[in-house]
């Protein structure tokens, strides 16, 4: 089963495909995490990514495209995928249909979180994560058991993304818009495409999505 979570920033793109490869065994791949690996190495594409990520704007298709490229084929994405961040443009997916042609793998859903914009500023302000496991929580809407103790690994130290700013959340949200949404009636056209109510509480969230991945 290979699918493509889409929706804008804070939709819940990433908290649903980390449930979602836990429960059925998919491999979660997102090109922000991919990204943010890169400028955390300090390699050329998160040199050159880094500026480009905290005005809010999309990294340039030919970069991340090459990035893509090699990690779908990986062994570890042969039981199935689920894409978190790719595509974003019409010409990125359009270079996911050629990939997985030429590697003869198939696409089986394309699946909308749809959410109001007003509440995705709030959703993404509130939200930090782990430094020692990447476990991500939320002021509000996902507090670990003890304030200032990780749930999953009992660490202490906590970061925030230096894009996740109210006015960095403008910008990514106008990008969205203007850049993402086109995908819709792309995939629409393919017949692939399933939308999610994104503004249930989480658990309701990922029944829906589970019944849509489960056969
Ligand atoms: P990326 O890392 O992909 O970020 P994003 O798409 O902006 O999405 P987010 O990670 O912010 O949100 P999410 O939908 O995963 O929400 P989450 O589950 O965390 O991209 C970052 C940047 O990298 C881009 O701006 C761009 O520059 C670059 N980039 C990446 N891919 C690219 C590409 N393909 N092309 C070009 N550039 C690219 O949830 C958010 C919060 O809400 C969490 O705290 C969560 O606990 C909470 N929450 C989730 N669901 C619910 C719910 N149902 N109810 C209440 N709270 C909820």
């Amino acid at each position: 089963m290979n699918l493509i979570l889409l929706g804008p920033p804070g939709a819940g793109k990433g908290t649903q495909a980390k449930r979602l490869e836990e429960s059925f065994g998919l491999v979660q791949i997102s090109t922000g995490d991919m990204l943010r690996a890169e400028v955390k190495a300090g390699s050329p594409i998160g040199l050159e990514a880094r500026a480009i990520m905290e005005r809010g704007d999309l990294v340039p298709d030919a970069i991340i495209t090459a990035m893509l490229a090699n990690r779908v084929g990986q062994a570890d994405a042969a039981n199935g995928f689920i894409l978190d961040g790719f595509p974003r443009t019409v010409p990125q997916a359009e270079a996911l249909d050629r990939m997985l042609a030429e590697k003869g793998i198939r696409l089986d859903h394309v699946i909308e979180l749809k959410v109001d914009d007003a509440a995705l500023v709030g959703r993404i302000s509130g939200r930090y994560t782990c430094v020692q496991c990447g476990a991500g929580y939320h002021d509000t809407f996902k507090t670990p058991k003890t304030i200032g103790v990780c749930d999953n690994c009992g660490g202490a130290e906590f970061s925030r993304r230096a894009d996740d700013k109210a006015e960095t959340v403008a910008a990514r949200l106008a990008a969205y818009h203007r850049q993402t949404s086109p995908l819709l009636p792309f995939y629409g056209a393919q017949g692939k495409l399933s939308a999610v109510d994104g503004m249930a509480a989480m658990d309701i969230v990922f029944a829906a999505l589970s019944s849509i991945v489960k056969p």
